[in-house]
């Protein structure tokens, strides 16, 4: 267990040291408040010098930002390819990520903020760490998240192709995107589905908040089976499938890849660049070494039905920013005895793909979704 250790009103103080992407145990922790100025704390963080939030929850909230500003004032270094400014992106975001991460605050034994002027966290927290194990300092950056994600829990995210709502978990994939959840919505059901859809199964591999496997069912696939390898992403698509009443159509099952068996269509949806993810919460957005997308290619046929499809869902961003070419992409299909019968193309529609102040505008303008319709090679 890390522990943090601080001294204030001249007492030893110390907390257990709580982070979902495993930054460090801060060296060293002092007691800032709303006297603090925001260069000091820049500077502090800077160092590696955590600071642990004892004023006003607003004057915190106000302090992050303060220190966002510093960091964003070096402008970045040219950059010659769309690899490297992919590259200086991560870079950039984690130098990010390590220096707001040193603003500190407390939650009490039962997740309580005791700050002036603090929201009530407790649900919030109790949803995204489980049951309280006791005091533990988080980082304000960190807590935020947590906070956001549970009003998108609360809220739900509309997924027109369902007709209603999906609700995502702290650290689950959200379906903000509704282009490439419309291209399984419209694709054609394989045959073998439409011949017999009162037998039809499908399986939904790494289905995050359920909602593909949500969509297969609604289109009539009698029978889902739905994995993922992140214990939150179960927990949150049986609620969503229970939410929806498909809970004796849709299975949810991990951490396995691949159920066991056999389907007529087999879904993959997997993270869509291949880069190593700092922490649970990238999973569904980094692939390292494209493990995921290998392993569903190289495991369909062997778990689709005579007549069986297999979707991959996949934009080309990847290919854009230089971490994957089309030939690449291309062999791997070969490599598993696949053949590609279709794809279907889609343009992103979401306003981060429109964004011109985004490092990797150029890539993301660029962008095309895919539903890759694969079968077993002759
Ligand atoms: C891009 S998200 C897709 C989520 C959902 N299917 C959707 O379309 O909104 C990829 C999902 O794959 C899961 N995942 C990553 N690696 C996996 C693996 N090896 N086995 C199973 N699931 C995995 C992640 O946890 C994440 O939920």
């Amino acid at each position: 267990m890390s522990t943090i250790h601080w001294t204030e009103n001249d007492a030893p103080q110390s907390a257990r040291w709580h982070s979902e992407n495993a930054a460090p145990l801060p060296q060293r922790t002092v007691v800032a408040d709303d006297r603090t100025k925001a260069n000091d704390a820049y500077r502090h963080a800077c160092e590696g010098t955590a600071l642990l939030w004892r004023g006003d929850f607003h004057n915190a909230r106000h302090l992050l930002q303060a220190m966002g500003r510093r960091i964003d004032r070096k402008p970045p270094r040219p950059s010659t390819s769309p690899r490297e400014r992919f590259h200086q992106h991560r870079r950039r975001s984690s130098h990010r990520a390590r220096v707001l991460g040193k603003l500190l605050v407390l939650l009490d034994d039962d997740y309580t903020l005791a700050l002036r002027r603090a929201p009530d966290v407790r649900q919030a927290c109790l949803e995204a760490y489980g049951p309280p194990q006791g005091r533990i300092a988080v980082s304000l950056r960190e807590l935020l998240g947590v906070i956001g994600a549970h009003q998108w829990r609360l809220k739900g995210i509309d997924v027109p192709a369902l007709g209603t709502r999906i609700h995502p978990h702290y650290g689950v994939f959200a379906p903000v995107r509704d282009e490439y959840v419309d291209l399984v919505a419209h694709a054609p059901l394989p045959p073998s589905t439409r011949h017999s859809l009162a037998t039809s199964t499908a399986f939904d591999l790494g289905t995050g908040t359920g909602v593909l496997a949500a969509v297969l069912a609604r289109r009539g696939i009698q029978y889902v089976v739905a994995t993922d390898i992140s214990p939150r992403a179960l927990t949150c698509a049986k609620e969503n499938v229970h939410r929806l009443a498909l809970t004796g159509r849709i299975e949810v099952s991990g951490p396995d890849l691949f159920p066991q068996g056999r389907a007529d269509l087999v879904v993959c949806n997997p993270p869509w660049l291949p880069a190593r993810p700092t922490g649970p919460v990238e999973q569904g957005v980094y692939d390292p070494d494209s493990s995921m997308l290998r392993s569903f290619l190289a495991g369909l046929s062997d778990h689709l039905r005579p007549g069986g499809e297999g979707w991959l869902i996949l934009s080309d961003l990847a290919e854009h920013l230089g971490l994957r070419t089309r030939q690449q992409l291309l062999d791997a299909v070969q490599a598993a005895q696949l053949r590609v019968m279709d794809k279907i193309d889609t343009k992103p529609r979401h306003p981060r793909s429109k964004d011109a102040t985004d490092p990797l505008h150029t890539a993301r303008n660029a962008e095309t979704t895919s539903l890759w319709r694969l079968a077993p090679a002759p």
